[in-house]
């Protein structure tokens, strides 16, 4: 069975790679011909761990191959799986034009029977539109063959996109049609054995499976964000809550762990198109919409939680703040969302020098925050990134950042602030005689 991947983002790339690791010929396309040209030299665009090894296995192996021709890859697959963006539009709907330019090269090229898998995340009603579309071709066509399709959502976490594809949490299959249940069958045998659980339902409940789990994850963490505020003024510690709350496995601990906000390509965009897809259908979606406000929220707190400490008079003028970390999680570049633009933002309108360290987010940070360049240094260390300055501020918990020489760091600096928004240091023995510090979500000064 040949497969064919549209696509080569975090979702596309890393499902044709580990698709090929298991021995099926892959070929992933993609309009970006230089991004195509570097994938096929073994080139990964994005920092993922064990991604360039899969791709350079592959490659190697002879089962994994890039190309820019949709034609190609459409009339020489039996499975072709659509991976392209669907990147939010202004009024927070998503725009599925990569979608539809992928559909229609389908339509025009298909040369026989063929299985659609759906794996971009595809606001409801997609997939059938998809089907509709394509069975229309085919028949102004006079084709005596058929297209089925099907929805087969990615749960992948970036960071940690390699071995979530490896041993998924679940497989989802939304079809009416058992020539494609069976062979995305085929192509998931190895996750049976492995006991994945397997959900079939139909492509809307597929395609909705997939908002309300992310939007879900966001609730929880605006949850614990809000109640972290209110603990920072009662007394109470967030993480103990969180650890209390989380023992009860109806709760579960996951995602309960207090922070600046969500970030990434994913929650932000998810939760905005699942309230646009509520009010399209006559219903408000208050949750999702309470926990989208509470995320912008948390992220204006953190800015005016180091004011208060810092500024005088509210200006942060002649302060100088090093930001640890830029992108919206460890593990990964991507900046895409993560709240330290809007965080730094919020600093340098208020007055302040801002220097910034990220242990892989510091291109895309330099590329894309052009409104912001000028008012942030760049620096090639957490050490270096410190000096002089009167503040740390702690915006994505990276490993290496634990064990940085905070005896020498401090020594380094004009102040001694420390603001841990993950608190990742929160049980470090001797943080609060090295610092002045402030964690998320417990009253550092009782
Ligand atoms: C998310 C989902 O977790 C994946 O299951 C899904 O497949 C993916 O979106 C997607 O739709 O493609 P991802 O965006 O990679 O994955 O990252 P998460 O690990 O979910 O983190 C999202 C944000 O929530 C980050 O900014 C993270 O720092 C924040 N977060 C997470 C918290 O603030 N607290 C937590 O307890 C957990």
């Amino acid at each position: 069975m040949k497969i064919g991947i549209m696509g080569t983002g975090y979702v596309g790339l890393v499902h044709g790679a580990v698709l090929s690791s298991y021995g099926f010929p892959v070929t992933c396309m993609d309009v970006d011909a230089e991004k195509i040209d570097r994938l096929a030299a073994g080139i990964s665009p994005i920092y993922e761990p064990d991604l360039d090894e899969l791709l350079t296995g592959g490659i190697e192996a002879g089962t994994l191959s890039f190309t820019t021709s949709a034609e190609e890859v459409v009339q020489s697959s039996d499975v072709i799986f659509i991976a392209v963006g669907t990147p939010a539009m202004d009024d927070g709907s998503a725009n599925l034009t990569y979608v539809h330019e992928v559909m229609h090269a389908i339509g025009k090229y298909a040369n026989g029977y063929k299985v659609v898998v759906c794996k971009s995340t595809m606001p409801v009603g997609t997939n059938r539109s998809i089907a509709n579309y394509l069975d229309g071709v085919l028949k102004t066509r006079n084709e005596p063959f058929r297209i089925d399709v099907a929805s087969n959502p990615e749960f992948l976490r970036q960071g940690k996109a390699v071995s979530d594809s490896l041993s998924p949490s679940r497989i989802v299959i939304g079809t009416e049609n058992e020539e494609a249940k069976r062979m995305l069958q085929t192509i998931y045998a190895g996750y049976m054995r492995q006991h994945v659980p397997f959900l079939y339902t139909n492509p809307e409940t597929a395609e909705m499976i997939k908002y309300a789990a992310n939007s879900f994850l966001g609730v929880k963490i605006s949850f614990v964000n809000e109640l972290a505020l209110l603990s920072e003024k009662v007394g109470a510690n967030i993480q103990d809550i969180a650890t209390g709350m989380g023992l009860d496995d109806r709760i579960s601990p996951h995602f309960l762990q207090a922070g600046p906000g969500y970030g990434g390509s994913c929650f932000p965009k998810d939760m905005q198109a699942l309230v646009g897809v509520g009010q399209k259908n006559g219903e408000e979606l208050y949750v999702v919409r309470a926990a989208v406000a509470a995320n912008e929220k948390q992220k204006a707190k953190m800015v005016d939680k180091i004011s208060g400490v810092l500024a005088s008079n509210g200006s942060l003028r002649g302060k100088t703040i090093a930001v640890w970390g830029l992108s919206f999680k460890p593990e990964t570049d991507d900046i895409r969302f993560a709240p330290s633009y809007d965080i730094i933002s919020g600093l340098v309108a208020r007055g302040a020098a801002v220097k910034a360290y990220c242990p892989q987010g510091m291109k895309q940070a330099e590329r894309a925050w052009t409104d912001l360049s000028g008012a942030v240094a760049f620096c090639e260390s957490e050490e270096d990134c410190a000096r002089n300055a009167d503040a740390i501020v702690l915006m994505t918990e990276w490993k290496q950042f634990k064990a940085s020489g905070l005896d020498s760091i401090v020594k380094s600096m004009r102040g001694n602030v420390f603001f841990d928004l993950r608190n990742l240091f929160a049980d470090h023995p001797r943080i609060r005689l090295l610092f002045d510090y402030y964690s998320v979500g417990s009253d550092e000064r009782r």
